[in-house]
């Protein structure tokens, strides 16, 4: 399983890569606004530590305004990929961009008719969210075994992104059902390798080894 960093911040994207954790990063308006830098600034910073896909995302609402706006974004790195709302325009513009090597990330995806809408449309990655389907009372990690399910019986070559992951249950639930990424906050990624039982376990060792006899 790739694990993507879901965060703008730069301490955050080291501090998880010196694990070698990092296959990539997303952001999105709201993670960008967070950080209050300049987003071309920040996806560029972004760009040159991790090796692997960035996504950043438009802002226009139509396909036209979609389009130009990847076209430029896709200058600002090789590496970035642009993510897209799943919207009817987004689709429209997805397919423009998947046919000029623009790779697309098709992020707000909430059911799997719109994760296998933007597969066939030609996303590289659809992003559909588990922790706001939580919050309004739905089960989100169905999305992701449900979806995975379906992408695996056409073979689309499109990854799943989970996305909206909250919790240690979401990521481990989100491997088992075959996800390919999940893409995680940096203030959550700590708690994936904690344990109390390893802490304690640790404190346990130092104090029995207090005991062990040491030649002089
Ligand atoms: C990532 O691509 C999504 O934009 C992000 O995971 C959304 O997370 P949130 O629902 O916690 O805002």
């Amino acid at each position: 399983m790739k694990f993507f960093l879901d965060t703008a911040n730069i301490d955050e994207i080291k501090r998880v890569k010196r694990l070698g954790l990092v296959n990539g990063v997303t952001t999105n308006p709201t993670i960008i606004a967070h950080e209050g830098r300049d987003f071309e600034e920040v996806i560029k910073e972004i760009c040159s530590i991790v090796d692997g896909p960035v996504s950043a995302e438009v802002i226009g609402l139509t396909t036209e305004e979609m389009v130009e706006e990847a076209r430029v974004l896709a200058t600002w790195a090789p590496n970035v990929v642009v993510k897209i709302p799943m919207t009817e325009a987004g689709l429209a513009a997805v397919h423009i961009l998947s046919k000029e090597g623009i790779k697309t990330n098709v992020t707000l995806i909430f059911t799997v008719a719109q994760g296998l809408m933007a597969a066939k449309a030609g996303a590289t990655y659809v992003s559909p969210f588990v922790g706001r389907l939580d919050d309004i009372g739905t089960e989100g990690l169905q999305l992701i075994k449900r979806l995975k399910t379906v992408l695996s019986n056409y073979n689309y070559e499109t990854e799943i992104i989970t996305a909206s992951v909250r919790n240690l249950q979401h990521v481990e639930e989100a491997a088992i059902a075959g996800a390919d990424i999940a893409t995680i906050p940096g203030n959550l990624f700590p708690k994936l390798w904690s344990h109390p039982l390893t802490e304690k376990g640790i404190k346990q060792f130092l104090e029995d080894w207090k005991k062990v006899p040491k030649k002089e």
